[in-house]
């Protein structure tokens, strides 16, 4: 490989003094838990409390998901992540045509409160903090955990967690949006609204780099786009009418680690610096919390084989502490197997263990940001930072993120970085253990995938049916013509949301209601 950086920066073989020549530890660096935050957002970080370990799962019905949830709490995660499958995601009903072959799949199907209900069956609500995997329907399945919560006597104000909520990474990297870009916006404004007053220690969203990375992104390119991204939800926020110092203590970030160990912690401490400095100086943000980058990670899928998997366990572990060394709140260490299918209980629960290894069984918890100082991550974390405001800059000169998108400017850059990642590998120039590199026939005993029951998308439509068959469809029709009212105006449309929510309106019926409101999203024709 040449000597640059994932982001295609220098790198050099022997970084020293020079490196840092002029270099001023009070401005770049500050104090662990004070303002840029480069060393991490709490004064004591790990030596108070380690990252949260925080698995992403589901799949099925409710009542599976549930079970694995249950798996997961007694195995000693600390929070639950929900996936969702695609229905869900895009505002279908598991009954709906668009819906065959894909209700349950990569994720939990959720079609009313009460799947909801299941979902979360003999889960301490106001102990466990839940996050949800869910971005252009986020304010529904915000409402129904609410509701659910209500059920087991919860307040809004006892429950902890985060929606996904970040509609524009879709636009560019995921693909699971519905409403045009001005639609979404408003959205998650009413949100941020409504968080505010109801559910106040919310995360109400959880802006993503993740994804992009995953399409190709470089380390430089995930926190320019991911931050362009935050400041177009913060504009649109303002221009709402909310206060700063209301909303942003309550933004959070998603992004990966790779096995690039030393770029990726740079990468975590220019994020955080970038963002400390436009909370500060471009938007007037004086609370402290309206300043810090919280940030959850998930380890790289991307760089798993199908090929000998069981070299994936190295991977993460490798992934993980990169991620840990960065200063990360919270983690997902993907299973070795999930390059080939959903993960095994047994992959699942390493992947845990891996996390439990690093928390319990080496020193990176005792003590604070060990690479301060480094000659060579504080140069990388310089370099890494200017080249995320250059392109933070190209971004804004379009007219923003949301300029930028319909322009596809985002979305090709990507695409470019993509690509010559593929030629490195196909070149033979990256390798990769296992698929170009050291491919020896390993004694590899038969792999077997989690089989999701093909019979469960029959099963989910029944309970449909009989939701429909028992609900009062005259309340629904009501609680649905109220939320088009909103929807039309400039109402907050959370609580009439609420209502049809609480009447056994189901995910697509909303969703419908809103489409033909507020329309679905045409992305730009290919430029
Ligand atoms: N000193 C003082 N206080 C501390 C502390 C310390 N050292 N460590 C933690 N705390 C406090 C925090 O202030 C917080 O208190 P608060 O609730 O009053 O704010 C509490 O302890 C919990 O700590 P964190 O908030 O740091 O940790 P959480 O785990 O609760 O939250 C987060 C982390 C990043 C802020 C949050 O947004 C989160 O959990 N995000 C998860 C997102 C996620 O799981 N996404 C999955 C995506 S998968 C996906 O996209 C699909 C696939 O395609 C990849």
């Amino acid at each position: 490989m040449s000597a640059t950086t994932e982001s295609g920066l220098p790198i050099e073989p022997v970084y020293g003094p020079d490196a840092l020549e002029g270099w001023d530890p009070t401005q770049q660096l500050g104090e662990p838990g004070a303002f840029p935050f480069t060393r991490g957002v709490y004064p004591n970080m790990y030596t108070g409390r380690p990252w949260t370990m925080r698995q992403y799962a589901g799949f099925g019905t409710a009542a599976e998901s549930n079970r694995r949830y249950h798996q997961l709490v007694e195995a000693g995660t600390g929070g639950l992540s929900v996936a969702f499958d695609l229905p869900t995601q895009m505002g279908y009903d598991s009954d709906a045509p668009l819906a065959k072959g894909e209700v349950g799949k990569v994720g939990v199907a959720i079609d009313s409160v009460e799947d909801m209900r299941v979902l979360f069956d003999g889960i301490p609500m106001d102990k466990v903090s839940t996050s949800m995997t869910i971005n252009a329907p986020a304010a529904l399945l915000l409402l129904m955990y609410q509701l659910v919560g209500d059920e087991q006597g919860i307040a809004g104000d006892q429950l902890t967690g985060t929606i996904q909520n970040d509609v524009l990474k879709e636009y560019i990297a995921r693909g699971t949006y519905i409403f045009p870009a001005a639609a979404s916006l408003r959205l998650v404004s009413d949100i941020f609204a409504y968080c505010r007053q109801e559910i106040p220690r919310w995360n109400m969203i959880s802006i993503s780099g993740y994804h992009m990375a995953e399409a190709g992104a470089t380390p430089a390119q995930e926190v320019a786009f991911t931050l362009a991204n935050a400041r177009e939800y913060v504009r649109a926020a303002l221009s709402a009418g909310l206060d700063v110092d209301e909303f942003a203590p309550r933004l959070s970030f998603f992004f990966v680690s790779r096995t690039s160990i030393l770029e990726e912690v740079a990468k975590f401490r220019a994020a955080r610096r970038i963002w400390a400095q436009m909370m500060r100086d471009e938007f007037g943000a004086r609370n402290p919390k309206s300043q810090m980058l919280r940030f959850h990670t998930q380890t790289a899928g991307v760089q798993l084989t199908a090929q000998q998997p069981e070299v994936n366990l190295v991977r993460v572990a490798v992934q993980a502490l990169a991620a840990v060394f960065g200063g990360t709140q919270s983690l997902h260490t993907n299973a070795y197997d999930e390059a080939i299918a959903l993960p095994t209980e047994k992959a699942a629960r390493l992947a845990l263990r891996t996390q439990q290894v690093l928390a319990h069984e080496t020193d990176v918890t005792r003590t604070v940001d060990p690479f301060a100082g480094s000659y060579a991550v504080e140069s990388m974390t310089d370099d890494l930072e200017e080249a995320a405001r250059d392109l933070m800059r190209q971004v804004e000169e379009i007219g923003g993120a949301v300029a930028a998108i319909e322009r596809g400017f985002q979305k090709r850059e990507i695409e470019k970085s993509a690509y010559a990642i593929a030629q490195q590998i196909d070149s033979g120039e990256r390798k990769v253990v296992g698929v170009n590199a050291f491919t020896g026939n390993g004694e590899e005993e038969p792999y077997q995938p989690l089989r999701v029951d093909p019979e469960l998308e029959a099963a989910q439509v029944e309970r449909l049916a009989r939701l429909r068959e028992t609900r009062d469809g005259a309340a629904v029709t009501r609680a649905l013509d109220a939320l088009r009212t909103a929807a039309s105006g400039n109402d907050n449309v959370m609580l009439p949301m609420r209502e049809a929510l609480a009447a056994r309106a189901t995910v697509g019926e909303v969703c419908d209601a809103l489409r033909e409101v507020w329309g679905t999203y045409q992305p730009p024709a290919t430029v």
